[in-house]
């Protein structure tokens, strides 16, 4: 029936008028026009140019905006309305490298129904969102957005949050349209260096780069962003292998593709278009139906057409998948029906989303160190909390926060505050992220001496992480540093929190502190949060998704990488010469994939079965037990890892194939059983098809990725 409608309505429309549809602006600050001028984008909206716009807004600016199209247009459709709801709209959620290292897929899709719910009810039908893109090299400031190194979790986290904002029906008016973003391989940008170029194998694309995408357009993601970077010597915004031949025939994309921010324009600036005509023609040719911001589609459709350099038909198919979208939304039937003021209200910040935001940033609080049990610490010690995230409400929230309300943010002063009682709370920021402030070392100082432990909150500014923010050094700032030194001098343990989203060089900092709590930017609800993770109200459970380095220099650093012909194997302490090795310093990282600890400790043992030989096609299943052998009741997320030994290509050294996380009573042990299906075991082939190969294969279950509880199973 759409797309019945949908013909008919084409049928009616002007060929501008479809341009209009192909081109979404910001809905704040300016936009060269096509002869340099500043285009009055409300006068376009007024006369059926623009038929799309992304930004954050409130339900009556909304739905002014909705007026301006619904009573002044020709044809009346409803303009659709896109914004970068990343992690959270209002209610900010961790960011989403934290959010990830959760591992709690249904924590995670109830993050994105809250962030569809209240990005909805403002009026806003679609977000930026899931980022599915791999990433391995922490010097690229946009690992923060994704979830991680790996892409069997990636996968499955970019379906929660697809089936998350898009709910199982898209007319329902708090439900908003995915975005599977960047396609693709953007994390693979050379030397972490954003929109660097991409040079990588189709193998390495189909088997490290592409499943989140797949998965997520499985779980039905409605949009497709195309990545800024070239894919084999093509911008992926004009890459019609990418957009046609793969996303489209391959995996069977049926929703649009928008491009990147000016990425339409910025093909001549790759050099493979001379001027704006021809960037704009390569950008429909290959499929890519929305042109972001530069609007080239707008200004030279029509000669591109005429000129049969794009053939209407084109524009026809391009236009038709976004309108499908705007029906399938039910925007023809009520194009106010999203947003309202009442909705806005009762939605934004509710107690529900709050407490959603508070469990997600406790599950996604990674334990990194924890000598001495200095954690968790109990009521009635004395708490000096130093440092310059202890009590700063827009750090807490993160890079990609449009529309930020720091005030409604409960700093970890406030939290710790709340838990402990004020009177045991001994302030002091100490310095700033990067600078010292009078008297700062000395305050603090003086604030520790009165404690029985110092919490040192310590970390990178919301700024150094997300967009265009590659680091060639992944360190902590000087200051920071040297005010750690002065703490350390009181004798008092410290407990580092950490507030950072993405990896970082520690090791010095572990020498120094008894306890490092990964925080991540933790969001709305950080201090509710910490307060009940370090009092012990909640045993943090987090694992990390990206490995943290001992140095920058080994990154891209990742557990899945593959073995060589000369392996270290792992704990890389020989000395031996002419293996794959540093002369430096050693292979592993200071905290590998899938690490965290507990308040309590977990025991893996018998595997069953130890070995097992099956057919090609059989599903596979292996249990482990998990016993709980700490004090107190926790959450295990527990990990199964697969080799495969030999294939007519090189395979990883471990692979992440399955995992759960579950609750363990202290003293009590738990049977976990894991199916290892054939799509589990297959990989792009030597002649490029996908499946399965014969052989031998090792398997591990354990903590995280350096998990060694070993069995073995052959397919024959
Ligand atoms: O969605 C983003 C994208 O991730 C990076 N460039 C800008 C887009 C729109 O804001």
């Amino acid at each position: 029936i759409i797309a019945h409608k949908v013909d008919s309505l084409l049928k009616k429309m002007t060929l501008e008028e479809k341009l209009g549809q192909m081109i979404i602006y910001p809905t704040k600050g300016n936009v060269t026009g096509p002869t340099g001028s500043i285009d009055n984008i409300e006068a376009l909206i007024k006369e059926g140019k623009c038929g799309n716009l992304f930004g954050a807004l409130n339900a009556s600016e909304a739905h002014r905006l909705q007026k301006l199209a619904m009573e002044n247009t020709r044809m009346k459709i409803p303009l659709l309305l896109g914004c970068d709801v990343i992690h959270g709209y209002k209610t900010i959620f961790p960011v989403n490298l934290g959010i990830s290292a959760s591992w709690d897929l249904e924590e995670i899709e109830r993050f994105a129904r809250v962030s569809a719910e209240e990005a909805s009810s403002v009026g806003l039908h679609w977000t930026f969102s899931p980022m599915c893109d791999i990433s391995r090299d922490p010097r690229w400031g946009r690992v923060s957005e994704g979830s991680g190194e790996d892409p069997y979790l990636g996968g499955l986290i970019a379906a929660a949050m697809v089936r998350g904002y898009q709910g199982d029906d898209l007319s329902k008016d708090n439900t908003i349209l995915s975005c599977a973003k960047h396609f693709i391989a953007y994390g693979a940008a050379q030397a972490g260096r954003d929109y660097h170029t991409v040079d990588i194998s189709e193998r390495e694309l189909r088997d490290t780069y592409l499943p989140p995408f797949k998965a997520a357009i499985d779980a039905g993601a409605a949009t497709v962003m195309s990545a800024f970077n070239e894919y084999d010597g093509v911008p992926c915004t004009a890459n019609s292998f990418l957009m046609r031949d793969l996303l489209r025939k391959e995996m069977g994309f049926k929703g649009f593709v928008v491009s990147d921010y000016t990425a339409v324009k910025e093909l001549i600036a790759h050099g493979v278009a001379g001027n704006d005509e021809e960037a704009a023609s390569l950008g429909m040719n290959a499929g890519v139906n929305m042109c972001m911001v530069d609007n080239l589609y707008l200004f030279h459709g029509e000669k591109l057409v005429k000129e049969g350099v794009v053939h209407e038909e084109t524009v026809n198919e391009l236009c038709a998948e976004i309108l499908t979208m705007k029906y399938k939304l039910g925007l023809f039937d009520d194009p106010y029906r999203y947003g309202s003021e009442e909705k806005e209200k009762s939605t934004i910040f509710n107690d529900s989303n709050l407490l959603a935001a508070k469990e997600l940033a406790k599950k996604s609080m990674v334990l990194l160190q924890n000598n001495n049990n200095v954690l968790p610490v109990k009521e009635g010690k004395k708490i000096a909390l130093i440092g310059p995230f202890a009590n700063h409400k827009r750090e807490m929230l993160g890079s990609w926060v449009l529309a930020p309300e720091p005030k409604r943010t409960v700093t970890f002063l406030e939290g710790l505050e709340e838990r402990y009682g004020k009177q045991n709370i001994y302030f002091a920021p100490g310095c700033r992220i990067h600078e010292e402030i009078p008297d700062g070392f000395k305050n603090a100082v003086a604030q520790a001496q009165k404690a029985d432990v110092i919490f040192y909150t310590m970390g990178l500014s919301q700024k150094e992480s997300g967009e265009a923010a590659s680091m060639t050094s992944l360190k902590l700032p000087e200051v920071q540093m040297q005010l750690l030194e002065k703490l350390k001098s009181t004798g008092k343990p410290i407990v580092v929190l950490l507030v950072v989203a993405r990896p970082i060089e520690l090791e010095e900092v572990t020498e120094k502190v008894s306890s490092l709590l990964l925080t991540w930017n933790p969001g709305t609800m950080a201090g509710a949060a910490l307060g009940e993770v370090v009092s012990g109200d909640y045993n943090p459970s987090g694992k990390l998704t990206l490995s943290f380095p001992l140095v920058t220099g080994q990154v891209p650093l990742y557990y899945n990488m593959k073995n060589t012909g000369r392996p270290m194997g792992l704990k890389s302490v020989s000395s031996e010469k002419y293996k794959s090795r540093y002369i430096d310093c050693p292979n592993e990282p200071l905290y590998p994939f899938g690490y965290g600890l507990s308040y309590t400790t977990f025991e893996y043992s018998d595997i069953q079965p130890s070995s097992v030989i099956a057919e090609e096609g059989d599903t596979l299943q292996f249990s482990v037990n998990v016993t709980n052998t700490g004090n107190v009741d926790g959450e295990e997320v527990v990990q199964l890892y697969i080799r495969d030994m030999k294939g007519s290509v090189t395979r990883p050294v471990k692979e992440l194939k399955g995992f759960k996380k579950i609750m363990i009573k202290a003293g009590e042990s738990r049977k976990v059983t894991f199916n290892l299906s054939p799509e589990d075991l297959s990989f792009t082939r030597k002649d490029m098809t996908w499946g399965q190969e014969k052989g031998e294969y090792k398997l591990w279950i354990g903590g995280d990725s350096n998990a060694n509880l070993e069995a073995s199973f052959t397919i024959k």
